[in-house]
């Protein structure tokens, strides 16, 4: 890699417009809302009510910051085991969310996106999300993705289920699957890699999120609880991925 590319962290990416050092495509895991509402004595819905707060700061930051692509893990495949009342209060929470802030998305140039099994929070939910998706269509400042219902490994099986369909019926020839094409046929198609994956609450794990795309992501953890987290957390995540050194697999030079 040359010395150029080499020195914005972004490798090849960095033809994209992006402000040098920072990164392209972001992720994060939000983690920790329960352990700060547990702290002050509060019921965890409480927790995800300021949780989601932060994640409304954060998409402003990320815009401000030149980020081009964020994607929130909002509600994991695995999330639907937690108690019905934890699943209804979250599910209450983002159908506020999208009846609420739609009109702040546009005004700020961001194209939402749903990625996961949408179908799984019912024909209500679906519609809004949907009709979210259409209104903000037009944002071409940040391109906001959010995990629902959402798990790296159900979406590649899902994947290679819809391959394997199509090389059955005859339309699809499989000696034409390759890493670019197989990406094709996941929620992020046609949408950069992430470059960086930020998780909250000192937790280091990946937790299903973005496996296939995540190849080549740097990791950031922080031990902040997510409610806790603003833009200054952010700077500092941006800060130690600007240091990277990402390679691609290529040799240090
Ligand atoms: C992890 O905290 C967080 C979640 C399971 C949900 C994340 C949801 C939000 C931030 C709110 C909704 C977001 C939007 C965009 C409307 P945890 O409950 O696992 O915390 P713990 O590990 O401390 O128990």
């Amino acid at each position: 890699m040359s010395a150029a590319a080499r020195a914005t962290a972004n490798g090849p990416a960095a033809a994209s417009g992006t402000p040098p050092g920072v990164p392209r495509h972001v992720g994060i895991i939000m983690d920790g809302n329960g352990r700060w509402a547990s702290a002050r004595g509060l019921p965890r819905a409480l927790g995800h009510k300021a949780g989601a707060e932060a994640a409304r700061r954060i998409i402003e930051s990320a815009g401000h910051a030149g980020v081009g692509w964020l994607t929130l893990f909002a509600f994991s495949s695995e999330n639907w085991q937690r108690p019905a009342e934890e699943v209804r209060d979250l599910t209450a929470l983002m159908r506020h969310y999208l009846a609420t802030e739609v009109s702040r998305l546009i005004k700020e140039g961001v194209r939402l996106r749903v990625i996961g099994e949408r179908e799984r929070f019912g024909p209500e939910l679906v519609r809004a999300i949907t009709k979210a998706e259409a209104a903000t269509a037009g944002g071409t400042r940040l391109n906001l993705n959010v995990a629902l219902s959402y798990g790296g490994r159900a979406e590649i099986a899902a994947a290679a289920r819809e391959i394997a369909r199509r090389a059955a019926a005859g339309t699809l020839d499989p000696e034409t699957v390759d890493e670019t094409s197989f990406g094709g046929f996941l929620g992020t198609a046609g949408m950069p890699d992430p470059d960086l994956i930020i998780r909250t609450s000192g937790e280091k794990r990946i937790s299903n999120f973005l496996l296939w795309q995540a190849a080549y992501a740097e990791f950031v953890f922080q031990d902040v609880l997510w409610p806790d987290y603003g833009p200054k957390e952010l700077e500092a995540a941006f800060g130690d991925y600007a240091r990277r050194e990402r390679r691609f697999g290529a040799r240090a030079a």
